[in-house]
């Protein structure tokens, strides 16, 4: 038995998606533990493009079983529409291979409606939020007013949760926003046929993971965003609002950390970013342009274009500190392919002094400039190659140095989009 995590690195948008697909294969149970449908996880499997916002990546394979964890927030409207979406393109979907966990909060039309009038009420100085309400809905489980999917089913405790909640919520619309209030009606009508469809599907998640563990079965994690966007940890305030570092595992699924193996930090070859917030390595001219239209950088959830540099390692360093990374994966080495020459940053230099780490302060931050090692890059593309050892030598060079700078090994690489463009070094299952 083995349960092993896979995380994002950077920002978000690693290729969280292929990855776990490609470890499922080992796995027997594939659990969400944090966030929404604020994630967008994009695999391809003979060609066809699927892409996940709330259900676990390791569905497409459809005898292990997929679980969404009490730690994350759940929008069922999306849900809906992902599952109506899989059963029309031929994926067997039913009780048997998807659960919800019973203390899952709901995204509730009040908390996207509060997630816009802020974002628009800032301005430009907004956080650049996908706007499905994620904030809001982990702000009021932790004012302890969330609706979870156990008070769905319960129409009393429902309708009496959902009716309070609008009391403040309305007169927030109303009163400070100038925009419309929420008619409680509208919810229970969308709402309760969903509480009808979802029933069966509901479970306790702490306890199917217990008992796989104990069968002796496989376990993987599915995170979603990235490290630097951790509510703790991240580029606060320019953040997500649940912890996507792997520590999150056990609150989120409900488990104890004894029960962990190892940790895959998912890092893309370069750096990318959607929103707003500070981005030190940060491209801003034409390879910036040419590696966002090469790798195809545009959000998988808002098609919003990403912001795209260089590989940076301080983010990385902080990361493999703060997953307590065993293993790297390696996404888009290919989209490098064709540049004369590859920068890494390697430091910040911050008002005369040599940062190793990403200052908490954000103006600090914003001051930051990064230190690059500059390296040769290769010509030749990648396509085809499953073997480290048939990689160019500049791109080979460009591996191992990021094993040096960040003192983690790089377990799996990424070549191109499809299942089989990977070259694998190690198993996380079996170390
Ligand atoms: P929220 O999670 O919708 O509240 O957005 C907060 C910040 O996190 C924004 O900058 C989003 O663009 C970013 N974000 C949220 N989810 C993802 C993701 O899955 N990938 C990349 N960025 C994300």
């Amino acid at each position: 038995m083995s349960c092993v995590i896979v995380v994002g690195s950077q920002w978000g948008d690693e290729g969280k998606g292929k990855i776990v697909d490609l470890l499922t294969e080992h796995a027997e149970v594939v659990v969400r533990f944090q966030g929404g449908n604020n994630a967008g996880h994009t695999l391809v499997v003979n060609r066809e493009q699927f892409i996940f916002h709330l259900i676990p990546s390791g569905i497409l394979h459809s005898e292990k079983k997929c679980l969404i964890g009490n730690g994350v927030v759940v929008d069922l409207e999306v849900l809906l529409q992902e599952v109506t979406a899989l059963r029309e393109r031929g994926v067997s979907l039913s009780p048997a291979n998807l659960a919800i966990s019973e203390r899952a909060h709901l995204i509730l039309p009040y908390h996207k409606h509060l997630d816009l009038s802020r974002e628009a009420a800032k301005g430009k100085n907004s956080i650049g939020t996908t706007g499905r309400g994620i904030g809001p809905c982990y702000e009021d489980k932790v004012s302890r007013v969330g609706v979870r999917m156990v008070d769905l089913l319960d129409r009393e405790v429902f309708q009496e949760k959902v009716r309070e909640n609008l009391k403040e919520k309305n007169f927030i619309f109303e009163q400070f926003f100038k925009v419309a209030p929420i008619d409680p009606e509208a919810i229970f009508q969308t709402f309760l046929p969903l509480a009808d469809f979802f029933r069966p599907y509901v479970a306790n998640v702490s306890l199917l993971i217990d008992e796989a563990i104990r069968d002796g079965k496989n376990v993987l994690f599915e995170g979603a965003q990235g490290t630097h966007l951790d509510v703790d940890h991240g580029t606060y305030p320019y953040v997500t609002s649940s912890n996507p570092v792997a520590g999150s595992v056990c609150a989120g699924a409900g488990l104890g950390p004894n029960k962990i193996q190892a940790v895959v930090g998912l890092v893309k070859a370069y750096t990318t970013r959607v929103g707003g917030g500070p981005f030190t390595a940060e491209l801003t001219d034409d390879t910036g342009l040419l590696l966002r239209e090469k790798g195809g950088e545009y959000g998988a959830t808002t098609g919003r274009p990403r912001r795209c540099g260089w590989l940076d390692t301080v983010v990385l360093r902080d990361s493999a500190r703060l997953n307590g990374l065993t293993h790297l994966a390696l996404t888009k080495l290919d989209v490098l392919s064709g540049l004369k020459t590859i920068k890494i940053c390697t430091s910040y230099a911050c008002a005369a002094r040599d940062l190793h780490q990403m200052p908490a302060l954000l103006k600090d931050l914003e001051r930051c400039r990064p230190v690059y090692e500059e390296m040769e890059g290769w010509t030749d593309s990648l396509q085809g190659i499953r073997r480290f050892e048939d990689l160019p030598p500049a791109a080979q060079k460009y591996v191992r140095r990021i094993e040096e700078l960040v003192q983690v090994p790089v377990g799996i690489i990424s070549v191109g989009p499809g299942r089989e463009e990977t070259l694998t070094m190690g198993n996380p299952f079996q170390e």
